[in-house]
């Protein structure tokens, strides 16, 4: 039997890197096995995936001297950081950097990079469309990461630079799904006037990953962007109206307000929003759909993702007449 390939799994007890854990281990077949890096093997999730078949190293990208185990003897890793863990793009820059570092000191041969774009290229601090946040960012939570790209590339390790997308899952789990208006009728509430947003079921950027690494060398060096629908607030909104069986609307807002909305992170997401609004036709374009499904033929459209979650959706219940 032939050894199989290991693929280092930052985030694996996460909703990124559990789908790429969950896609190598379902290819039982395949040439590749997954090790799963987490801070605390004891969790319910570390157990879930070793339970599964994963092999489980703890490290911690806050401490750099762990990574090395964590990276020992891989083919692949993949590189994330979680911004809304602690709020700063500085720690994402040196976690990032940590991670970079020990792929390469451990001769990683393909890292697949969890990026988004660093926004100040299109909108430059000077720029007063939107608010400069924590003193040198426009979208925190973005530009960061981008900012990261070039650690990987400095340090020559051969990357693909993963551009995701917005999850639908954040209509269950980050605030995001809908909620009932003045006149009790439920909205989802987005400033991004009738552009489309490329979003995607994260279950799918974990198979969309698993994509890029058994394509080998193809898109080492290139930056790849997935999606698994571009949707208007009003076409998603339409869906939730058939999916939920009661109506919603699409409540959209400008990015001021959004920014105003006083929540931990509302002034990045709302700069976040106004960057795709403005940049759409960059946007999209970068996260082509028929490309994506070439890396996961198992892609969701919106529906195929509503038909298994809707439920999930915490709807706030009617308001009394
Ligand atoms: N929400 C969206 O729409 C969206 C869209 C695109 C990109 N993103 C980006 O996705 C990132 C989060 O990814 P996710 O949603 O997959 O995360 P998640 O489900 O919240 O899980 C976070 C994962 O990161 C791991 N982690 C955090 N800090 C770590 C550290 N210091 N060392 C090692 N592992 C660490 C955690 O592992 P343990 O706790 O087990 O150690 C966990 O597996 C964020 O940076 C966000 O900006 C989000």
């Amino acid at each position: 039997m032939t050894e199989k390939k290991i693929i280092a799994v930052i985030g694996a007890t996460g909703a990124q890197g559990g789908g790429l854990v969950r896609a190598i281990l379902a290819d039982k077949s395949g040439a590749f096995a997954a090790r799963a890096i987490t801070r605390n093997p004891n969790s319910e999730k570390a157990q879930a995936l070793r339970a599964a078949g994963a092999e489980v190293v703890v490290a911690d990208a806050d401490k750099p001297e762990t990574l090395g185990k964590a990276f020992a003897g891989a083919y692949g890793a993949f590189c994330l950081t979680n911004f809304w863990e602690h709020f700063s793009p500085e720690r994402e820059l040196t976690q990032a950097k940590s991670q970079a570092q020990a792929a390469k000191a451990a001769g990683v041969q393909h890292v697949i990079w969890s990026t988004l774009e660093d926004t100040r290229k299109w909108v430059p601090l000077e720029d007063d469309r939107m608010p400069t946040l924590q003193g040198k960012y426009k979208v925190p939570h973005f530009d960061a990461k981008g900012e990261a790209d070039q650690i990987f590339r400095d340090l020559g390790v051969p990357t693909t630079f993963l551009l995701t997308s917005y999850y639908w899952d954040n209509l269950i789990y980050f605030g995001a799904g809908p909620q009932r208006g003045p006149d009790g009728v439920l909205a989802i509430t987005f400033p991004m006037d009738d552009k489309k947003l490329p979003a995607i079921a994260v279950e799918d950027i974990g198979k969309c990953a698993y994509g890029i690494f058994k394509r080998g060398r193809e898109f080492i060096n290139k930056t790849v962007g997935i999606a698994g629908e571009h949707l208007t607030g009003a076409e998603m909104a339409k869906a939730l109206t058939r999916a939920l069986g009661q109506e919603v609307r699409y409540n959209n807002v400008p990015p001021e307000v959004y920014r105003s909305f006083g929540f931990p992170g509302a002034d990045d997401l709302g700069n976040m929003f106004q960057f795709k609004r403005d940049f759409n036709q960059y946007f999209v374009g970068a996260r082509d759909l028929a490309f994506t499904r070439t890396l996961n033929p198992e892609l969701q459209t919106f529906e195929e993702w509503l038909a298994v979650h809707a439920q999930q959706i915490p709807i706030p219940a009617d308001q009394p007449a």
